[in-house]
């Protein structure tokens, strides 16, 4: 089978989980959207041709969005997408869905995976909310992870049948709204996220090697977040730096903890921004 494995990650949830496909896919091939986000035109050539992205604010990530809208699908014969998240309300397979009607493409298998929160966002203390630190603990982690692999093994039997998998479209009128008003509010948003480094930074220069986004550079062995690089609010630079000195102005401190997938390096991160041979 020729099948393609496109996917976006920030701190390993969706790399793993493209990863895992991949394993029981044979014939797939992996490739990271990154990588290719600057072409002009990309091209499909599997026949069956999958998704792999995490939901930020509900929907599909920036780069996924820009990466699906200039996609040329023609070799795909059958289409899946798995997105991962904390477990929310999302509409990102929605999103996806509905961009591939535009080219005259079915998505045909649906899937969401509940994986560890990679950031406090959306967590603010409130009742219930209060401990990103619980979620992230190796229990809880390795406990979401040994339901992650029982359901690859379902999606894999849908995939490998290339069965129907849709997700029910939303008709509540409420959530029809909310869903619209979600896509306007984050597509191409140039919100900040005021990160900074405190005094323990190194100055290793991991958080610049690891931005997807190309939005940090190091100045005086210092990172700076380039105020006009669109941030493609990943969490990578703030989750991966070994010394936890990446904070968030007037919202997140060290104590908050830090989560990346324990099966995923910062090399292999930083290897999505590099172009796989042959393509
Ligand atoms: C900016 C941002 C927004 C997020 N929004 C949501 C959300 O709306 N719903 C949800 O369930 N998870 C949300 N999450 C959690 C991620 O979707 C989840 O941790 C995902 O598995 C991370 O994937 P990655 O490790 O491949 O980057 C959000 C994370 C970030 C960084
Ligand atoms: S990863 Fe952390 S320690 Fe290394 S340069 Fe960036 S902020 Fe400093
Ligand atoms: S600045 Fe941080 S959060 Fe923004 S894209 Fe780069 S690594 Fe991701």
């Amino acid at each position: 089978m020729d099948i393609e494995i496109y996917y976006f990650s920030g701190t390993g949830n969706s790399l793993h989980v493209a990863k895992e496909l991949h394993k029981r896919l044979p014939g797939s091939k992996l490739i990271p959207i990154v990588s290719i986000l600057d072409d002009d035109v990309i091209t499909t050539k599997g026949e069956i041709v999958g998704f792999v992205f995490p939901i930020y604010l509900s929907t599909v990530p920036a780069p996924v969005e820009k990466f699906l809208k200039k996609l040329k699908l023609e070799s795909a014969k059958y289409i899946f997408s798995v997105a991962t998240r904390l477990g929310s309300f999302s509409v990102g397979n929605i999103n996806v869905s509905r961009m591939l009607k535009k080219k005259g493409k079915n998505l045909d298998s649906q899937f969401v995976l509940n994986m560890a929160s990679n950031s406090p966002t959306g967590l603010k203390p409130g009742k219930g909310n209060e401990d990103w630190v619980n979620q992230i603990k190796k229990e809880r982690v390795s406990q979401l992870e040994s339901e992650v692999q029982t359901n690859l093994d379902l999606i894999c039997k849908v995939i490998h049948a290339k069965e129907k998998y849709p997700q029910k479209a939303i008709t509540n009128p409420f959530f029809t709204t909310l869903e619209r008003v979600i896509c306007l509010l984050t597509s191409n948003t140039k919100t900040q996220i005021n990160f900074y480094s405190d005094s323990t930074c190194t100055g290793c220069g991991i958080c610049e090697q690891i931005c997807p986004a190309k939005k940090i550079r190091m100045y005086d062995k210092k990172p700076v977040w380039d105020k006009d690089v669109n941030c493609y609010y990943c969490y990578a630079c703030f989750n991966f730096c070994p010394s936890q000195s990446i904070l968030v102005k007037n919202k997140y401190t060290k104590k908050d903890g830090r989560y990346f997938h324990p099966d995923i390096t910062v090399a292999d991160i930083v290897r999505q921004k590099q172009k796989i041979s042959g393509d």
